[in-house]
């Protein structure tokens, strides 16, 4: 898809259907409405009630975890935007369900059904094991910080094989903190505002020949761990960044010097939080 086609949206939506997933989700919510302007139908999806479904929109009520009701969502889908899973630390049995069966399902049809592209909702955490004095590349080594992590990474390699094997493109999204605002005095380093959000996906959607690519989703933020240079060519240019919050975390801000793995390590919280047992509930602080 080229600027000329964007030009042209108004005449003609550059895709026919568009697929979100874990459109019912924190992200979901935010990104839905935007893919109304460039696609004809967007299908939604998620295992979570839908809410009110536009004219322009499809709704399906899909477990990741079911092949075949995965394999019939991506039927006559050109993209997806997939955001939906666990987006926590989780039990292990709840990770594979949601993140690695629910992954290989949608790569396996997405592939049967022709599907072109996925932009793939990674996360910060398949590197969170990266100290904070450090500064990241996308070349960087994976170094999850917990189990949600591993199952990112196994995102990321499996969209690496079927883009090698089929050519199907993927773009890996290691988003850091999406929310409305900074939650934490790391989350002024990690905080992706959700219009930079919006823009990153529009950027992995309509860039032309994505191939693999792996982009951090972070906010223009004074103090970043992470370099972006070598996915420039995704042109995403983030306009906001944390600093309108940063009074709000000035007594709290990371200190490395005391011997705090959550302070040392870029994944924050979540480098102590797992593995968890069946019972227990997903970790605090969120992503
Ligand atoms: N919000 C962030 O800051 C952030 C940071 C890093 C990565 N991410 C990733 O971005 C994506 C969206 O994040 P979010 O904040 O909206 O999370 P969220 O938990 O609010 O949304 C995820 C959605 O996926 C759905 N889901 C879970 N298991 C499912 C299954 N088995 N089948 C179908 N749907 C299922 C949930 O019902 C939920 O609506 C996730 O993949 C998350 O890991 C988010």
């Amino acid at each position: 898809m080229t600027d000329s086609n964007l030009g042209r949206a108004a005449a003609k939506k550059p895709f026919r259907r568009l697929l979100l997933t874990g459109a019912a989700g924190n992200l979901g919510k935010q990104v839905r409405g935007a893919l109304a302007d460039w696609a004809d139908i967007v299908r939604v999806s998620d295992i979570a009630p839908l809410g009110e479904v536009a004219s322009h929109e499809e709704a399906a009520i899909v477990d990741l975890a079911d092949a075949g009701a995965v394999h019939a969502l991506l039927e006559g889908v050109d993209a997806v935007v997939h955001l939906g899973g666990i987006s926590v630390e989780a039990p292990f049995e709840d990770l594979l369900e949601a993140n690695i069966r629910g992954l290989y399902n949608l790569y396996s049809s997405a592939h049967k059904q022709g599907v072109k592209r996925i932009v793939y909702a990674s996360s910060n955490h398949a590197v969170g094991f990266h100290p904070v004095t450090s500064v990241v590349d996308i070349d960087a080594p994976l170094r999850p910080d917990g189990l949600y992590g591993v199952t990112k990474c196994f995102g990321e390699a499996l969209s690496r094989y079927y883009f090698d094997r089929f050519g199907l493109e993927t773009v890996c999204l290691r988003i850091g903190s999406s929310f409305e605002q900074p939650k934490s005095a790391r989350m002024l380093v990690t905080y992706l505002s959700y219009r930079d959000l919006i823009e990153l996906v529009r950027c992995s959607l309509f860039t032309n020949r994505v191939g693999h690519a792996i982009v951090y989703g972070v906010s223009n933020n004074r103090v970043s761990w992470v370099d972006n240079t070598k996915a420039a060519f995704l042109g995403f240019r983030p306009q906001d960044s944390s600093e309108p919050f940063e009074h709000l975390f000035a007594a709290s801000a990371p200190d490395t010097r005391f011997d705090d793995p959550t302070q040392q390590y870029q994944g924050g919280p979540f480098v102590l939080a797992g593995p968890m047992e069946p019972q227990r509930n997903a970790a605090g602080e969120g992503q």
